[in-house]
């Protein structure tokens, strides 16, 4: 299948990149820009060094510092009113994938008039807005180069997924000097949601000699780095792998797309406000085990690619090694289950489950996966990562 293969314009990558933020937004021909960020970035001075960059190169710079992680609505509509009133001409979105979210979708806003839940789903944006230069502070999500972002509707509680093109960042700036402040915990969920974008991406029904490349060669930088960058967080040969590795997933994965675990996890954020990536690392060893039918090869290929399987393996056996070291990889990284995340009775889990399962399949990522399940098999995969 002909399919669209998008990336920013401009993608700069390297020790020292996010002091290009100056210069690039005069590029853009901008005077006046929106630092979206969070109140850690403030509290730890990066904010305040980023927009030192831009007043440097003579840009105005007003910073909305409100987002919470996994934005809503009502951050985005915030953040749009602050651009409105100080009438910045671009928006730059520091921070993981929440800041950088909330900084595209502003950015959409700002030139399109209905309700932002209208805009959900895949390519209904009809209008670009002001230019988005992303600085990711996490490894991660990779938003700073893909068409998506994810925000909460508080009206119905979910997280809808929006998918454009409009949504794209003019310009990347991929310092991996700014995740090195990264707790260990942290690194450990930033990093599986890593993982699973580039394993989704390449086992999609999606897949495309474009996307492939960089799908395994994410897989590859996660499987020489993460551990080491969570138990060392100062290394910094580990912390550059990590950002890379989250840039080539970002590339892959909305170009390709994700599956079941992102599927079945947003609505476990939704619902029980567990964190993007922890809630996709303690669904993924089980759908992983559910889905290898209908991908047998590709899996086995991640399983070599992550090292768990030599090329003298059958796929059988890398298949089955795959299950069994991310569940050790999990371990590792002293991810619990799902049920110790969701804090809650199974008996008060189980009354929203099959609200969740038809959620998690009007999303459409279920659709994607190499085993397309019914709601029934969801509802039996989160018992089975309970
Ligand atoms: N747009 C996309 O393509 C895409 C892809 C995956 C996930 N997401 C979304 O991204 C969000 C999650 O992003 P995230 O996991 O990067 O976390 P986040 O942005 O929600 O940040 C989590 C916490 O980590 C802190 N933090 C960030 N960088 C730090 C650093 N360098 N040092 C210390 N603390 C730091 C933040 O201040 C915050 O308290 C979710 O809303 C998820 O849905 C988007
Ligand atoms: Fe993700």
């Amino acid at each position: 299948m002909a399919t669209p293969f998008n990336i920013p314009a401009t993608i700069i990558v390297g020790a020292g990149a996010s002091k290009k933020v100056g210069e690039q937004a005069r590029r853009l021909g901008v005077k006046s820009a929106l630092l979206v960020t969070d109140s850690y970035m403030v509290s730890s001075g990066l904010a305040g060094r980023i927009a030192d960059y831009l007043r440097r190169a003579g840009v105005y710079v007003t910073i909305y510092s409100n987002v919470q992680p996994d934005p809503t609505d009502l951050n985005v509509m915030e953040g749009l009113e602050i651009l409105r009133e100080n009438r910045c001409g671009m928006v730059v979105g520091l921070g993981g994938g929440s800041p950088m979210d909330c900084a595209k979708a502003i950015s959409v806003m700002s030139a399109n008039p209905q309700s932002i839940n209208l805009y959900a789903g895949l390519h209904k944006v009809p209008n670009k807005g002001v230019p988005i230069i992303t600085i990711p502070t996490t490894a991660g999500t990779g938003a700073e180069v893909t068409k998506v972002v994810v925000i909460g509707d508080t009206t119905r509680n979910v997280k809808m997924m929006i998918l454009d093109l409009n949504l794209m960042a003019d310009v990347a700036l991929v310092d991996y000097e700014l995740t090195m402040s990264c707790p260990p915990q942290l690194t450990a969920n930033v990093g599986v949601d890593t993982l699973v974008h580039a394993v989704e991406a390449y086992v999609s029904v999606k897949a495309s000699p474009m996307t492939d490349p960089y799908a395994l060669s994410s897989i590859r930088h996660v499987s020489e780095n993460l551990l080491t960058a969570y138990n060392e967080p100062n290394n910094k040969v580990a912390r550059e792998g990590m950002t890379l590795a989250s840039l080539q997933a970002g590339i892959a994965f909305p170009n390709s797309s994700v599956c079941l675990v992102h599927g079945m996890s947003r609505p476990v954020g939704a619902l029980y406000h567990v964190p993007h990536g922890l809630s996709n690392a303690v669904l993924f060893p089980a759908v992983t085990e559910f889905s290898i039918s209908g991908a047998y090869v590709r899996y086995a290929t991640v399983s070599r690619t992550m090292g768990y399987a030599t090329d003298w393996d059958t796929d059988k056996v890398a298949n089955e090694k795959l299950v069994t070291g991310l569940r050790k990889l999990n371990k590792d990284l002293r991810i619990p289950r799902l049920g110790d995340v969701c804090n809650v009775d199974l008996t008060i889990f189980d009354e929203s489950v099959l609200k969740m399962a038809e959620d998690s399949l009007a999303s459409g990522s279920p659709g994607n996966n190499p085993v397309v399940p019914t709601a029934e098999q969801i509802v039996d995969l989160y018992h089975r990562a309970w």
